[in-house]
């Protein structure tokens, strides 16, 4: 008999991110942590990806906590994280010894699997971080983004998985983040990939188009080593497919997995209560099954963004149009693949070619990847195109990997830390390197927990610019009076010399 099939489960990464915005809090993950580490996952996907922008933009967490909490949480089981690989968590390249930084911080905070991808499969983009997870001692998941086009072929991807075996990558992925991914084509890509690299394969894919659940019994059957699935109702739609779902799906396979079925329902039903509380973010659109996705082979995620753009450029009408634009501007930029941030550069294109004219309005992301920027396209740029922006900005394209151009950063990173009185760690540095906003704002003064016992505390706030230049107004203070029991709290704040009284409460 051979060996069942192991499930990643993606519930604390992709799953949220798929469904509600990226917007899970550490706190409503960690009662769920201890249930999942006990039911014999083979990884638990928790990093990466959006939640490193989303712990920092909206949540205000510092993610290398949630990432050490999660850990702490769970120790059985592996932690993997998505890298986009010279990107980091970004959308653009960084040096070497930023990539290298981040890579050790994030293994050092306790996750074992990096999933590393780029999103033109350009393998140069993948080296560095490749490098740094196997210096660092943990698994290296090199992952292959499949797409369809003209210039994609099965023994294309099939070649790139060879080059990532010779990079070092201690298994293969194929990262299917459209849910395109057809069943007989998943089966033969594993079948060959497994065949001529000998290395471990996990397939990971969505469900927008409903396909998901015959792409993993393909799978299955193929060989592969690793599926991934979530836990409804952070899953199915435009996330991974549920658990319970899948098992249902190969029973009576020989490699069906056992798991213990009422601790996931019992997950399930906590999870139900997170997604009603996480409703602001979540859409009735993506839990759907959508053919569109196939029709115009566009992720879920960028759908559902679209519709929120051309809403806003009240562009509602011109929705087909843009979604027929998508596949002129992908082609005229060598058939790159839809994956962050190349989808949102194409969709955003896409809407300024109908709203201005075709090419009439180039973003600077198309002209970056027109001129070599983000790396190699898989087929080549429309001539017609790079000439418009060679005529425009007077730039060659470059031929080399980007990062090559750029100075290491780190010691300017810390230096720039030190003086404005942040911490100076290599996890600073590299937060900062790519959110130095948000990172900032993580360490500004805060109100202290609420706590019935705590002394009230006097924070002293930078004083407003002056109205007048003679006006010298005391700088302003605040008095933080702790109401207790975590309700509403009362602040006495001293501004100019007047008391203003005002209640704050926290939102969530
Ligand atoms: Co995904």
């Amino acid at each position: 008999m051979s060996k069942p099939v192991s499930f990643n489960n993606t519930v604390l990464r992709d799953g949220h991110q798929s469904l509600a915005a990226t917007r899970m809090t550490t706190a409503q993950m960690l009662p769920a942590a201890p249930l999942l580490d006990g039911l014999g996952f083979a990884g638990l996907e928790t990093w990466g990806g959006a939640t490193i922008d989303s712990c920092l933009r909206f949540l205000n967490e510092n993610p290398f906590d949630r990432l050490r909490a999660l850990k702490k949480a769970a120790p059985q089981t592996p932690q993997i994280m998505l890298l986009r690989g010279q990107n980091i968590v970004q959308y653009t390249s960084f040096p070497d010894d930023v990539v290298t930084a981040f890579v050790n911080c994030t293994v050092k905070a306790g996750c074992d699997i990096l999933r590393i991808f780029d999103a033109l499969n350009d393998l140069r983009n993948l080296a560095t971080a490749i490098k740094a997870t196997k210096a660092a001692g943990a698994h290296a998941r090199g992952e292959i983004c499949f797409t369809t086009s003209p210039v994609h072929t099965i023994e294309a991807f099939v070649q790139m998985g060879i080059e990532l075996q010779k990079m070092g990558s201690d298994s293969i992925g194929i990262k299917d983040m459209s849910g395109v991914l057809p069943p007989r084509t998943c089966h033969e890509m594993v079948t060959q990939l497994k065949k001529r690299t000998g290395l471990p394969v996990t397939v990971h894919t969505h469900d927008t188009a409903g396909l998901s659940v015959a792409t993993y019994i393909a799978a299955t059957e193929a060989g592969a080593d690793a599926v991934e699935v979530s836990i409804a109702p952070f899953a199915n739609g435009t996330a991974q497919p549920d658990t319970v779902r899948m098992i249902a799906a190969l029973e009576g396979y020989d490699r069906c997995p056992k798991f213990h079925t009422p601790t996931l329902t019992k997950l399930g039903d906590y999870f139900k209560g997170v997604y009603a509380d996480l409703g602001k973010f979540t859409s009735t659109a993506n839990e759907r099954v959508d053919s569109d996705t196939l029709c115009y082979q566009v992720p879920g995620g960028m759908l559902s963004n679209f519709r929120t753009q051309l809403k806003e450029q009240k562009m509602m009408d011109k929705f087909d149009e843009v979604m027929r634009e998508v596949p002129i501007v992908r082609e005229a930029l060598g058939w790159i693949p839809l994956v962050t941030p190349t989808s949102q550069i194409v969709g955003t294109q896409a809407m300024l070619n109908v709203k201005f004219g075709r090419w009439k309005n180039l973003s600077q992301a198309t002209q970056d990847i027109a001129l070599g920027k983000y790396g190699r396209t898989p087929g080549p740029v429309s001539p017609d195109l790079l000439k418009l922006v060679t005529d425009k900005t007077g730039q060659k394209p470059i031929t080399g990997r980007l990062a090559d151009s750029l100075q290491p950063r780190m010691p300017k990173l810390r230096e720039d830390l030190a003086k404005a009185g942040l911490p100076t760690d290599d996890e600073a540095c590299v937060l900062h390197a790519m959110f130095p906003m948000e990172f900032t704002n993580l360490h500004k003064p805060k109100p202290a927990p609420a706590s019935a016992a705590a002394a009230p505390v006097v924070v002293n706030t930078p004083a407003p610019a002056p109205a007048t230049a003679k006006s010298a107004a005391p700088a302003p203070t605040a008095t933080l009076a702790p109401a207790g029991n975590g309700g509403p709290r009362k602040y006495a704040m001293t501004i100019g010399g007047r008391r203003i009284e005002t209640t704050v409460e926290e939102l969530n």
